[in-house]
């Protein structure tokens, strides 16, 4: 049996992949939302038994919060590599709904997408491994390596249950390197390894004023309004150049080398047409640096929402008791998500006025991530990457964060290598979310090409 014949069994079988990948993605698994509960377990349920279709020797684990499903290639041979497949079978909330085409957990094809929450980030993706393992393990070639599949269900959410799993288990889930496929490419012409990813900071921010919502003739002028001074606040914590004001927040950033800016000037890039795709008159971003840069190489400041007072129909004179806002900042190596945050409070409690009550409270964080691409295992996913989409793999960094990375590191001892299949139109975290079923099928083939590479240059 050879690797063509195993690739000729993906090609046969695609349309059961299709049904399954379509099954998965009909659960709604949303981990933000606790009455999704039974779904979340439905889920990894749905993972686990695909998982012993394939033939692998699986255990769902119970945590503090959604299950750990860990699934491992049969007969465990010391003497081959192994290497641990991470995903998430969590998704990310569908609202606003009106704006799906179609509903959300009622996966819709068309051509060569099939559009759902969830099915790109990250359910598309994973299965995609676990497939060409399936086929692998079907074909009566001997797989050259150990394989090791841990898909968790919390990682839209901060992978709580994740961090206090890994330490406790790091024996049975050592490997040699983490794959990962949760992540994009610039085309299905250019597939790319990911050699770093931002690191994440959540942070709320709550501003108090009087009592009880006043009306605003009778009270207001004589008083703060805390929905101001939130938004004075905020508004204090980039300039107009993109710069954010906060103290400190650029002392670890590692700069961009010369090297690396020249590399990533080559990815394919037109800014007339992100400029359209996203929609908005202009670009802006942080002076000094390209969109590229801007959004996978340098730190951010977002607002993810802002509450405050009345947002109902017509108008309502009052001045809110209470304003809120949920924040998230994007980290770059080798910045640490606890000092931006201290360092972030800090300036908020500095510029508040007394006039109201300011609470801070941090949420979730991940480290950045940065591995060098030149070591032979990276080698190797460039060779399987290209062999997979048929096209010459780049070298990317991402915006996005996957911070459970940085724990594999500490306690597996691991670098990741991010092998992403979803593509710039994917719509990840937004309505109409799709995958490419080309992105799905050259994913099984990199990934049956991968252990064929990686156990070679073990
Ligand atoms: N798949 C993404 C991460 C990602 C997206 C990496 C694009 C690289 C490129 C993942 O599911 C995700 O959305 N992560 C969250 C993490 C957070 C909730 C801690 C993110 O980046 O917002
Ligand atoms: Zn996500």
């Amino acid at each position: 049996m050879s690797l063509k014949s195993i690739l000729d069994h993906l090609v046969a079988h695609e349309e059961r992949y299709i049904t399954e990948l379509c099954d998965y993605s009909r659960i709604p698994s949303v981990s933000a939302q606790s009455s999704h509960a039974p779904d979340l377990r439905r889920a990894a349920e749905w993972i686990a038994e695909r998982c012993r279709l394939a033939g692998l020797t699986v255990e769902t684990y119970e945590t503090s919060g959604n299950p750990v499903v860990v699934g491992k290639t049969p007969k465990h041979d010391p003497k081959k590599p192994t290497f641990l497949v991470y995903g998430h079978y969590d998704v990310q909330p569908p609202e606003p709904f009106e704006l799906w085409t179609s509903p959300p957990f009622e996966p819709r094809r068309e051509g060569r997408n099939v559009f759902a929450r969830g099915i790109s980030d990250n359910k598309g993706q994973h299965l995609a491994h676990l497939i060409a393992a399936e086929a692998w393990l079907q074909s009566g070639a001997e797989l050259p390596c150990n394989l090791t599949f841990l898909i968790e269900g919390e990682e839209e959410v901060g992978s709580k249950a994740l961090y206090d799993f890994l330490p406790k288990h790091a024996k049975a889930l050592a490997c040699d390197a983490v794959v990962i496929s949760d992540n994009g490419i610039p085309s299905l012409k250019h597939p790319a390894l990911t050699y770093a990813l931002r690191g994440i900071a959540a942070i709320e921010v709550r501003v108090d004023g009087p009592n009880r919502d006043l009306h605003s003739g009778i009270f207001g002028g004589s008083l703060d309004n805390p929905a101001m001074v939130l938004c004075q606040l905020l508004a204090q914590m980039r300039d107009k150049k993109g710069r954010i004001t906060v103290p400190g927040y650029y002392d670890s950033v590692q700069k961009l080398s010369a090297y690396e800016r020249k590399q990533m000037a080559k990815l394919p890039f037109n800014a007339e047409k992100y400029r359209k795709f996203l929609g908005v008159p202009e670009l802006f971003g942080e002076v000094g640096y390209t969109s590229e840069e801007q959004r996978t190489a340098r730190p951010t400041f977002e607002i993810n929402g802002l509450t405050s007072g009345y947002q109902g129909e017509g108008s309502k004179t009052i001045v809110p008791s209470w304003a809120k806002a949920k924040l998230t900042l994007r980290l770059v190596p080798n910045q640490e998500p606890t000092q931006v945050i201290a360092a972030v409070k800090k300036h908020l409690q500095s510029l508040c006025p007394k006039t109201v009550k300011l609470t801070v409270k941090h949420g979730h964080g991940g480290r950045p991530y940065l591995v060098d691409p030149s070591g032979p295992l990276a080698q190797a996913a460039l060779r399987a990457l290209k062999s997979g989409f048929g096209y010459e793999a780049l070298l990317a960094r991402e915006g996005g964060s996957i911070p459970i990375v940085s724990a594999f590191k500490q306690h597996l001892k691991a670098d990741t290598l991010l092998l992403g299949m979803a593509l710039p139109d994917d719509n990840p975290h937004s309505p109409n979310e799709k995958f490419s079923l080309d992105a799905y099928a050259a994913g099984m083939r990199m990934s049956a090409h991968l252990w064929a590479e990686l156990s070679a240059a073990s």
